[in-house]
Protein backbone atom coordinates (compact mmCIF):
# COMPACT_ATOMS: atom_id res chain seq x y z
CA UNK A 1 0.00 0.00 0.00
CA UNK A 2 1.00 3.80 -1.02
CA UNK A 3 -0.47 6.37 0.93
CA UNK A 4 0.37 9.37 -1.30
CA UNK A 5 1.04 13.07 -0.23
CA UNK A 6 3.16 15.22 -2.52
CA UNK A 7 2.88 18.77 -4.20
CA UNK A 8 0.27 18.93 -6.45
CA UNK A 9 1.93 19.74 -9.43
CA UNK A 10 3.59 16.38 -8.95
CA UNK A 11 0.54 14.41 -8.12
CA UNK A 12 -1.03 15.45 -11.38
CA UNK A 13 2.03 14.51 -13.56
CA UNK A 14 1.63 12.34 -16.13
CA UNK A 15 4.59 10.39 -15.52
CA UNK A 16 3.60 10.05 -12.01
CA UNK A 17 0.38 8.50 -13.16
CA UNK A 18 1.34 6.12 -15.21
CA UNK A 19 4.13 4.73 -13.09
CA UNK A 20 1.01 4.09 -10.00
CA UNK A 21 -1.01 2.56 -13.13
CA UNK A 22 1.74 0.44 -13.97
CA UNK A 23 2.45 -0.53 -10.03
CA UNK A 24 -1.33 -1.28 -9.67
CA UNK A 25 -1.10 -4.24 -12.49
CA UNK A 26 1.60 -5.92 -10.28
CA UNK A 27 -1.22 -5.35 -7.11
CA UNK A 28 0.52 -2.54 -5.28
CA UNK A 29 -2.49 -0.29 -4.02
CA UNK A 30 -2.81 3.53 -3.76
CA UNK A 31 -4.74 5.25 -0.95
CA UNK A 32 -5.63 8.49 -2.50
CA UNK A 33 -4.45 12.50 -1.00
CA UNK A 34 -6.84 14.09 0.25
CA UNK A 35 -7.61 18.04 -0.72
CA UNK A 36 -6.23 20.72 1.75
CA UNK A 37 -3.33 23.15 2.91
CA UNK A 38 -0.30 21.09 1.43
CA UNK A 39 3.57 21.81 3.46
CA UNK A 40 4.13 24.14 0.26
CA UNK A 41 1.36 26.70 1.33
CA UNK A 42 -0.88 25.60 -2.01
CA UNK A 43 -4.25 24.28 -1.02
CA UNK A 44 -4.92 21.46 -3.41
CA UNK A 45 -5.01 17.45 -3.44
CA UNK A 46 -2.15 16.29 -2.15
CA UNK A 47 -1.93 16.10 1.54
CA UNK A 48 -2.03 12.66 3.30
CA UNK A 49 -4.99 11.16 4.13
CA UNK A 50 -6.48 11.00 7.66
CA UNK A 51 -4.58 8.40 9.63
CA UNK A 52 -8.07 6.19 10.50
CA UNK A 53 -9.12 6.33 6.57
CA UNK A 54 -5.71 4.88 5.88
CA UNK A 55 -6.18 2.20 8.20
CA UNK A 56 -9.78 1.74 7.14
CA UNK A 57 -9.07 1.02 3.64
CA UNK A 58 -6.34 -1.64 4.33
CA UNK A 59 -9.31 -3.61 7.09
CA UNK A 60 -11.08 -3.37 3.61
CA UNK A 61 -8.49 -4.81 1.87
CA UNK A 62 -8.69 -7.98 4.27
CA UNK A 63 -12.52 -8.23 3.69
CA UNK A 64 -12.46 -8.24 -0.05
CA UNK A 65 -9.33 -9.46 -0.78
CA UNK A 66 -11.37 -12.91 0.69
CA UNK A 67 -13.34 -12.69 -2.79
CA UNK A 68 -12.35 -15.30 -5.40
CA UNK A 69 -11.12 -12.80 -8.08
CA UNK A 70 -12.09 -9.64 -6.47
CA UNK A 71 -10.07 -7.59 -8.94
CA UNK A 72 -11.75 -8.33 -11.89
CA UNK A 73 -15.43 -9.17 -10.88
CA UNK A 74 -16.77 -5.42 -11.32
CA UNK A 75 -13.95 -4.34 -13.16
CA UNK A 76 -14.80 -2.11 -16.57
CA UNK A 77 -18.44 -1.80 -15.24
CA UNK A 78 -20.44 1.62 -14.60
CA UNK A 79 -21.96 1.49 -11.30
CA UNK A 80 -24.83 3.92 -9.90
CA UNK A 81 -25.63 4.11 -6.66
CA UNK A 82 -28.38 6.41 -4.79
CA UNK A 83 -28.11 6.71 -1.01
CA UNK A 84 -29.29 8.75 2.08
CA UNK A 85 -33.08 10.14 2.38
CA UNK A 86 -33.90 13.28 1.14
CA UNK A 87 -35.28 16.94 2.39
CA UNK A 88 -38.32 18.36 1.21
CA UNK A 89 -38.66 21.73 2.03
CA UNK A 90 -41.47 23.31 3.60
CA UNK A 91 -40.39 27.20 3.84
CA UNK A 92 -37.04 28.62 4.18
CA UNK A 93 -36.32 26.80 8.00
CA UNK A 94 -38.34 23.87 8.08
CA UNK A 95 -37.91 20.75 5.97
CA UNK A 96 -39.55 16.72 5.79
CA UNK A 97 -36.99 14.51 5.98
CA UNK A 98 -36.48 10.51 7.41
CA UNK A 99 -34.41 8.68 9.54
CA UNK A 100 -32.10 6.81 6.57
CA UNK A 101 -28.12 7.39 7.31
CA UNK A 102 -26.71 6.81 4.07
CA UNK A 103 -24.18 3.62 5.50
CA UNK A 104 -25.52 0.52 3.63
CA UNK A 105 -25.42 3.17 0.25
CA UNK A 106 -21.88 4.37 0.99
CA UNK A 107 -20.81 0.98 2.03
CA UNK A 108 -22.08 0.00 -1.45
CA UNK A 109 -20.55 2.85 -3.23
CA UNK A 110 -16.72 2.06 -1.23
CA UNK A 111 -17.42 -1.88 -2.25
CA UNK A 112 -18.19 -1.39 -5.82
CA UNK A 113 -14.85 0.73 -5.94
CA UNK A 114 -12.87 -1.96 -4.48
CA UNK A 115 -14.29 -4.35 -6.96
CA UNK A 116 -12.68 -2.39 -9.94
CA UNK A 117 -15.96 -0.45 -10.93
CA UNK A 118 -15.86 3.01 -12.06
CA UNK A 119 -18.93 4.14 -9.15
CA UNK A 120 -21.14 7.40 -9.15
CA UNK A 121 -22.71 7.98 -6.04
CA UNK A 122 -26.03 10.27 -5.30
CA UNK A 123 -26.21 11.31 -2.40
CA UNK A 124 -29.17 13.11 -0.42
CA UNK A 125 -28.23 14.69 3.08
CA UNK A 126 -25.90 12.50 5.45
CA UNK A 127 -23.61 13.17 7.89
CA UNK A 128 -20.73 10.70 5.92
CA UNK A 129 -17.64 11.30 4.38
CA UNK A 130 -17.25 10.63 0.53
CA UNK A 131 -16.26 7.49 -0.10
CA UNK A 132 -12.47 6.95 -1.97
CA UNK A 133 -11.50 6.92 -5.68
CA UNK A 134 -15.19 7.71 -6.90
CA UNK A 135 -15.73 8.88 -10.44
CA UNK A 136 -18.31 11.44 -9.57
CA UNK A 137 -20.31 12.63 -6.31
CA UNK A 138 -23.34 14.61 -6.17
CA UNK A 139 -24.87 15.79 -3.52
CA UNK A 140 -28.70 16.52 -3.65
CA UNK A 141 -31.53 17.40 -1.36
CA UNK A 142 -35.36 16.60 -2.53
CA UNK A 143 -36.66 13.73 -4.43
CA UNK A 144 -37.21 15.79 -7.68
CA UNK A 145 -33.42 17.01 -7.70
CA UNK A 146 -32.39 13.10 -6.83
CA UNK A 147 -34.25 11.94 -10.01
CA UNK A 148 -33.42 14.50 -12.43
CA UNK A 149 -29.53 13.04 -11.31
CA UNK A 150 -30.21 10.16 -11.72
CA UNK A 151 -32.27 10.52 -15.13
CA UNK A 152 -28.86 12.00 -16.60
CA UNK A 153 -26.44 9.59 -15.38
CA UNK A 154 -28.47 6.50 -15.87
CA UNK A 155 -28.22 6.37 -19.66
CA UNK A 156 -24.51 5.12 -19.25
CA UNK A 157 -24.78 3.16 -15.98
CA UNK A 158 -24.67 -0.86 -16.21
CA UNK A 159 -25.86 -1.42 -12.67
CA UNK A 160 -28.23 0.81 -10.93
CA UNK A 161 -28.28 0.25 -6.98
CA UNK A 162 -31.21 2.05 -5.81
CA UNK A 163 -30.55 2.62 -1.52
CA UNK A 164 -31.77 6.25 -1.24
CA UNK A 165 -35.00 5.99 1.11
CA UNK A 166 -36.58 8.62 -1.23
CA UNK A 167 -39.55 10.61 -0.02
CA UNK A 168 -42.78 9.71 -1.09
CA UNK A 169 -44.21 13.21 -0.53
CA UNK A 170 -43.69 16.75 -0.56
CA UNK A 171 -45.27 19.82 0.55
CA UNK A 172 -47.40 20.87 -2.47
CA UNK A 173 -46.13 24.36 -1.76
CA UNK A 174 -42.93 25.95 -0.86
CA UNK A 175 -43.33 29.37 1.23
CA UNK A 176 -41.01 32.11 0.44
CA UNK A 177 -41.10 33.41 4.09
CA UNK A 178 -40.95 31.35 7.03
CA UNK A 179 -44.63 30.46 8.24
CA UNK A 180 -45.72 32.31 10.93
CA UNK A 181 -47.32 30.74 14.14
CA UNK A 182 -50.91 31.43 14.77
CA UNK A 183 -53.71 30.02 16.28
CA UNK A 184 -55.35 26.57 15.78
CA UNK A 185 -53.38 23.94 14.06
CA UNK A 186 -51.21 24.25 10.74
CA UNK A 187 -52.67 21.61 7.99
CA UNK A 188 -49.94 21.16 5.28
CA UNK A 189 -50.77 19.19 1.94
CA UNK A 190 -48.52 16.65 0.47
CA UNK A 191 -48.11 15.65 -3.14
CA UNK A 192 -46.70 12.50 -4.33
CA UNK A 193 -42.83 12.38 -5.40
CA UNK A 194 -41.55 10.63 -8.54
CA UNK A 195 -40.73 7.34 -7.75
CA UNK A 196 -37.25 7.45 -9.33
CA UNK A 197 -36.56 3.28 -9.30
CA UNK A 198 -39.68 2.36 -10.66
CA UNK A 199 -38.68 5.20 -13.86
CA UNK A 200 -35.56 3.90 -14.38
CA UNK A 201 -37.36 0.36 -14.32
CA UNK A 202 -39.70 1.47 -16.83
CA UNK A 203 -36.82 2.74 -19.29
CA UNK A 204 -34.19 0.60 -18.50
CA UNK A 205 -32.40 -1.45 -21.79
CA UNK A 206 -29.26 -3.15 -20.62
CA UNK A 207 -29.24 -1.51 -17.45
CA UNK A 208 -29.54 -4.28 -13.81
CA UNK A 209 -31.67 -2.60 -11.27
CA UNK A 210 -31.20 -3.51 -7.93
CA UNK A 211 -33.99 -2.29 -5.68
CA UNK A 212 -33.76 -2.13 -1.43
CA UNK A 213 -37.10 -2.83 0.19
CA UNK A 214 -37.02 -1.37 4.07
CA UNK A 215 -40.24 -2.64 5.83
CA UNK A 216 -41.74 -2.80 9.38
CA UNK A 217 -43.69 -6.10 8.49
CA UNK A 218 -44.36 -8.85 6.05
CA UNK A 219 -40.84 -8.07 4.40
CA UNK A 220 -40.58 -10.61 2.31
CA UNK A 221 -44.30 -10.44 0.51
CA UNK A 222 -43.80 -6.36 0.31
CA UNK A 223 -40.17 -7.13 -1.10
CA UNK A 224 -41.57 -9.41 -3.41
CA UNK A 225 -44.59 -6.80 -4.61
CA UNK A 226 -41.82 -4.10 -5.32
CA UNK A 227 -39.34 -6.35 -7.40
CA UNK A 228 -42.48 -7.04 -9.89
CA UNK A 229 -43.56 -3.33 -9.96
CA UNK A 230 -40.45 -1.69 -10.69
CA UNK A 231 -39.44 -4.19 -12.91
CA UNK A 232 -36.02 -4.85 -11.17
CA UNK A 233 -33.88 -7.65 -11.38
CA UNK A 234 -32.73 -7.73 -7.99
CA UNK A 235 -34.46 -6.72 -4.35
CA UNK A 236 -33.04 -6.72 -1.12
CA UNK A 237 -34.86 -6.95 1.75
CA UNK A 238 -34.78 -5.90 5.41
CA UNK A 239 -36.42 -4.53 8.56
CA UNK A 240 -36.85 -0.93 8.79
CA UNK A 241 -35.34 -0.65 12.30
CA UNK A 242 -31.82 -1.10 11.02
CA UNK A 243 -32.12 1.67 8.94
CA UNK A 244 -29.81 3.91 11.02
CA UNK A 245 -27.62 1.15 12.69
CA UNK A 246 -24.10 -0.19 11.35
CA UNK A 247 -25.24 -3.48 10.82
CA UNK A 248 -28.62 -5.07 8.89
CA UNK A 249 -29.64 -8.88 8.23
CA UNK A 250 -31.06 -9.11 4.56
CA UNK A 251 -33.13 -11.31 1.84
CA UNK A 252 -31.74 -11.05 -1.84
CA UNK A 253 -34.32 -12.09 -4.01
CA UNK A 254 -33.86 -12.12 -7.65
CA UNK A 255 -35.73 -11.63 -10.63
CA UNK A 256 -36.59 -15.58 -10.62
CA UNK A 257 -37.92 -14.91 -7.17
CA UNK A 258 -35.32 -17.24 -5.77
CA UNK A 259 -33.35 -15.67 -2.66
CA UNK A 260 -30.53 -15.87 -0.38
CA UNK A 261 -30.50 -15.11 3.59
CA UNK A 262 -27.85 -12.82 5.03
CA UNK A 263 -27.29 -12.80 8.69
CA UNK A 264 -26.74 -9.92 10.89
CA UNK A 265 -23.60 -8.61 10.12
CA UNK A 266 -21.89 -5.22 9.13
CA UNK A 267 -23.46 -2.91 6.37
CA UNK A 268 -20.10 -2.77 4.79
CA UNK A 269 -19.59 -6.53 4.80
CA UNK A 270 -23.03 -7.13 2.87
CA UNK A 271 -22.21 -4.32 0.43
CA UNK A 272 -19.57 -7.12 -1.06
CA UNK A 273 -22.21 -10.12 -0.20
CA UNK A 274 -24.71 -7.91 -2.60
CA UNK A 275 -22.19 -7.09 -5.27
CA UNK A 276 -20.93 -10.51 -5.81
CA UNK A 277 -24.48 -11.97 -6.11
CA UNK A 278 -24.94 -9.13 -8.39
CA UNK A 279 -21.68 -9.73 -10.60
CA UNK A 280 -22.67 -13.31 -11.21
CA UNK A 281 -26.26 -12.65 -12.11
CA UNK A 282 -24.68 -10.68 -14.61
CA UNK A 283 -21.74 -13.06 -15.50
CA UNK A 284 -25.03 -15.57 -16.21
CA UNK A 285 -27.13 -13.30 -17.73
CA UNK A 286 -24.11 -12.40 -20.43
CA UNK A 287 -23.05 -16.44 -20.86
CA UNK A 288 -27.12 -17.47 -21.49
CA UNK A 289 -27.05 -14.38 -23.87
CA UNK A 290 -24.12 -15.68 -25.81
O1 LIG B 1 -41.84 1.57 -2.72
P1 LIG B 1 -40.70 1.74 -1.77
O2 LIG B 1 -40.40 3.19 -1.47
O3 LIG B 1 -40.78 0.96 -0.51
O4 LIG B 1 -39.45 1.11 -2.58
C1 LIG B 1 -38.15 1.19 -2.13
C2 LIG B 1 -37.20 1.22 -3.29
O5 LIG B 1 -37.61 2.20 -4.25
C3 LIG B 1 -35.80 1.64 -2.89
O6 LIG B 1 -34.89 0.98 -3.73
C4 LIG B 1 -35.82 3.15 -3.12
O7 LIG B 1 -34.51 3.64 -3.35
C5 LIG B 1 -36.71 3.29 -4.33
N1 LIG B 1 -37.53 4.53 -4.37
C6 LIG B 1 -37.29 5.51 -5.33
N2 LIG B 1 -38.08 6.64 -5.40
C7 LIG B 1 -39.09 6.83 -4.54
C8 LIG B 1 -39.35 5.86 -3.56
C9 LIG B 1 -38.56 4.73 -3.50
O8 LIG B 1 -36.35 5.34 -6.13
N3 LIG B 1 -39.82 7.94 -4.62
Amino acid sequence: FFALAMNVKMYENPILKGNIEKLKKYGYKFIEADEGLLACNYVAKGRLKDEKEIVDEIERFFLYSEIENYSNLLSGKKVLVSSGRTREDIDPVRYVTNNSSGKMGYSLAQAAVDLGADVTLVSGPTELKEPSSLKKFIRVNSAEQMYQEINREFKDTDIFISCAAVADYKPKEYHNEKIKKAEGNLIIEFVRNKDILFEMGQVKEKQFLVGFAAETNDIKENALKKLRKKNLDMIVANSAFNMNSNENAIEIIKKDETSQEFSQKSKQELAYEILKVVANEINNKNKNNK
